[in-house]
């Protein structure tokens, strides 16, 4: 660590881990009440347990790209951040906004639109929060060094906010609404966050393989023209059966289908990279959290993608639990795993204690991903014999729910191994026992 103002990730990367721990208790909670719905107090009824579960999901990522945004920036602007103060006062405005959410969310301060259901007050400041954010990262880079890596970071961080402005325009029809509520929630997953997720992935394998910085640009370059030639008019696959014209059938399918090229690129980038450099860095946890990083969004946005995404396919599988098999695989993979490698990597540095003890993280990391991958199994096999049960041979909703325990059950079984693991690679991080040396 070079840079006196990278120490404002810290901050970043300690309060996403809290609200990753948040996270996935309440989904715990959900996975729970799913098999035994006993009766909880009226202010937290499953459905407000979904919301902060995805909420909370949504909001600790954002903040841990805001946390690697800051810790990589000085590094390849090769300049100071231009107000290290600006970002810790954003730090604490975001926080509290989150919060503020919640407890709104115990009283019903909260509308229908999934993901998008904050109050119009804390939407308002999460725009606040993005400017701020915005403004102290463009103006570090217009005062330093320009790089491919920082270009494209900051634009997907732009088209972060710009997508988000749609989430103030809820128009009275249901298909118009429907139509924007995408270009919120498909935009940012298959399309901007991509840009970012490929931009600090990029960056990390030029720390840690050491290979030249040409050679991860020109990867860059691919991936991210990848990424937005198949993810924009992706969208099409969520225009099937919401009221829009026929032609959406084979935009989506096609498009959508080949949205998997970006996410097998970035598999073949991670490894290639990985083994052509000749730098042997005593970091190997980080490494193993960025290849599994590019292994599992491949299979959880890319495969398990495309296993529902072709519209005659999709028609039977809609709203089933294959797609919250998909979500969260896709999720995992890409967006809380990328997270997971760079606080890997720099929380050592941050906190002064490098090399540190990688045997606990490393095992962090197959605990927690053998958790996710046995949810999404057991989430699959439900989904495959709810689809089966209710779209094929007419069950109603509720007689094919109660055919489906077992996997239930599954889940839950998974989810407790996936808090184990998010558990051990809290302690891994922060634990002061971890400082031993480790070669
Ligand atoms: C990391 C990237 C991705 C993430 C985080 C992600 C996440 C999600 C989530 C959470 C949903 C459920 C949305 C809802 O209805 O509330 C969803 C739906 C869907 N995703 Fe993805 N996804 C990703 C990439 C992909 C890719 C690459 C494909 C196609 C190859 C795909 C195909 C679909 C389809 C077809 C649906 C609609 C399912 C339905 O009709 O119920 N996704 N995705
Ligand atoms: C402790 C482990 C977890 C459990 C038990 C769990 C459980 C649940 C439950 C019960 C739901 C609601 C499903 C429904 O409405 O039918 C849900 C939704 C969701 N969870 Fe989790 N979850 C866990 C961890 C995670 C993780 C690690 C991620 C991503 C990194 C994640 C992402 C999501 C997403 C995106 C949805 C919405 C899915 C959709 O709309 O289809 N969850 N989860
Ligand atoms: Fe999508």
């Amino acid at each position: 660590m070079k840079y006196e103002s990278q120490k404002v990730a810290k901050l970043y990367f300690i309060g996403a881990l809290t609200l990753f721990l948040a996270q996935v208790l309440f989904g715990l909670l959900g996975g729970f009440l799913y098999v035994m719905p006993t009766g909880l107090p009226d202010f937290l009824p499953f459905s407000v347990i979904r919301m902060i579960h995805t909420n909370a999901l949504v909001v600790w990522l954002l903040m841990g790209f805001f946390g690697c945004t800051y810790y990589l920036l000085p590094e390849e602007t090769e300049t100071e951040l231009f107000s290290p103060a600006l970002a810790k006062l954003q730090f604490w405005l975001f926080y509290i906004a989150a919060g503020a959410a919640v407890v709104g969310y115990l009283f019903g301060y909260y509308n229908g639109r999934s993901y998008l259901e904050q109050p119009l007050y804390i939407k308002v400041g999460i725009v606040v929060v993005a400017l701020m954010f915005l403004f102290n990262c463009s103006m570090t880079l217009l005062k330093g060094r320009k790089t491919v890596i920082s270009n494209i970071l900051i634009l997907g961080l732009w088209g972060i906010a710009l997508f988000f402005l749609f989430a103030f325009y809820n128009p009275a029809n249901v298909i118009l609404d429907k139509m924007f509520w995408w270009w919120v929630v498909h935009l940012w997953v298959e399309g901007v966050w991509e840009l970012v997720m490929a931009s600090i992935l990029a960056f990390l394998m030029i720390k840690l393989t050491g290979v030249d910085r040409e050679v991860v640009e020109k990867w860059l370059y691919v991936i991210v023209g990848l990424a937005l030639f198949t993810g924009i008019l992706g969208t099409g696959h969520h225009y099937y059966w919401i009221g829009t014209p026929g032609y959406w059938q084979w935009i989506g399918s096609v498009f959508s289908a080949l949205e998997i090229l970006p996410f097998f690129a970035m598999v073949i980038f991670t490894f290639t990279m990985t083994y052509k450099g000749g730098r042997d860095h005593p970091n190997k946890a980080a490494l193993l959290w960025s290849l599994g990083c590019s292994v599992i969004a491949f299979f959880g946005a890319g495969v398990w993608g495309f296993l529902h995404t072709l519209a005659p396919i999709n028609y039977y599988t809609h709203g089933t639990q294959i797609t919250a098999a998909h979500g969260h695989l896709a999720f995992y993979g890409a967006y809380a795993m990328v997270n997971l490698a760079m606080f890997t990597y720099a929380m050592p540095q941050l906190l002064n204690r490098e090399p540190y003890n990688q045997v606990l993280n490393m095992w962090s990391f197959w605990i927690m991903t053998s958790g996710v991958v046995f949810m999404t199994a057991a989430l699959t096999f439900a989904g495959v014999l709810q689809t089966h049960l209710q779209r094929v041979m007419g069950f109603t909703y509720m007689d094919a729910q109660a055919q489906l325990g077992l996997f239930y059950w599954m889940r839950l079984g998974g989810g407790v191994v996936t808090v184990t693991g998010v558990l051990l690679f809290i302690g891994s991080l922060l634990l002061p026992g971890s400082a031993r040396k480790v070669r």
